[in-house]
């Protein structure tokens, strides 16, 4: 595949550039959980546009892929759903832990590889910012189809391919899918990350390939109510694209078949 890089930032924590290897959550954990936890694109855009897909969870189980601090597996839980979270990173799991508890549902695991969960685990899975870390969506969507029970949904969101395409210059191949990285800065440190665009027919085709109905699109505004939290930048990311969300359905058998 093509790879391309760039420095202009994506929507995220402050941006600058640096050295080390990319996208180590384990050694800003810590920030990077105190930065998103209460900020208008996290907290005011992307959480309350997964949670209001979700829509009613009570009582369904809930697989958080790449939970993160576990921001979302606790508004999940305290709407009624049973929420598990998975992680790469040790570091971001140990906030989780503390977040959640002891009794908490939280595995370490990569989400390119096979998933520890039998099939027909889960009723959804929702996979908030993480995919965009995956160069190929071909086998963790396969592993998410396989262990959500028929008519479970996929909820996800990422870097809007429109945006991805367009923070670099010279533009990259937009019908091609590259990486790109750049730096985020947390207390004057800056952090190595590398994502992974495609285009938007990509993104559809790999739900559709895994076994998945094609999925619904969402581009939703933030939280209305940010606007008095947040004057001077609500506008800004009321009025730009930032994110793409996707709802995305496992199909059920048809009538008068087994399985
Ligand atoms: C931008 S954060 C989002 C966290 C959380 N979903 C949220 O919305 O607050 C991305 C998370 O994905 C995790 N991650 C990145 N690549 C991953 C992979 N291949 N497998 C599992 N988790 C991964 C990171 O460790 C990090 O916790």
């Amino acid at each position: 595949m093509d790879t391309a890089h760039t420095s202009h930032p994506p929507a995220g924590p402050t941006r600058s550039a640096g050295p080390a290897g990319p996208n180590d959550y384990d050694s800003f954990a810590e920030a990077y959980s105190a930065d998103t936890e209460h900020n208008l694109l996290n907290a005011h855009y992307a959480r309350p546009a997964i949670l209001a897909l979700a829509g009613d969870v009570a009582g369904r189980r809930v697989l958080d892929a790449g939970c993160g601090a576990g921001p979302l597996s606790a508004a999940l839980r305290d709407r009624g759903a049973l929420v598990t979270g998975i992680d790469a990173s040790a570091g971001m799991l140990a906030l989780a832990r503390r977040r959640l508890g002891d009794d908490a549902a939280l595995h370490q695991a990569d989400l390119s590889d096979p998933l520890p969960f039998a099939d027909d685990t889960f009723d959804d899975v929702v996979a908030s910012l993480v995919l965009h870390y995956l160069e190929d969506w071909g086998p963790t969507l396969a592993e998410l189809r396989r262990v959500l029970r028929p008519g479970g949904r996929l909820i996800a969101s990422v870097e809007h391919p429109f945006v991805a395409y367009a923070i670099q210059q010279p533009r990259p191949d937009y019908y091609a899918t590259t990486s790109y990285s750049f730096d985020w800065v947390f207390n004057g440190r800056s952090f190595p990350m590398t994502f992974w665009r495609r285009p938007l027919h990509a993104m559809i085709d790999a739900f559709t390939a895994a076994g998945f109905h094609p999925p619904a699109l969402s581009e939703p505004r933030p939280d209305p109510a940010a606007r008095a939290l947040f004057p001077d930048d609500f506008d800004d990311l009321a009025t730009k694209v930032s994110f793409l969300f996707f709802v995305a359905e496992v199909p059920r058998p048809a009538a008068g078949t087994d399985g």
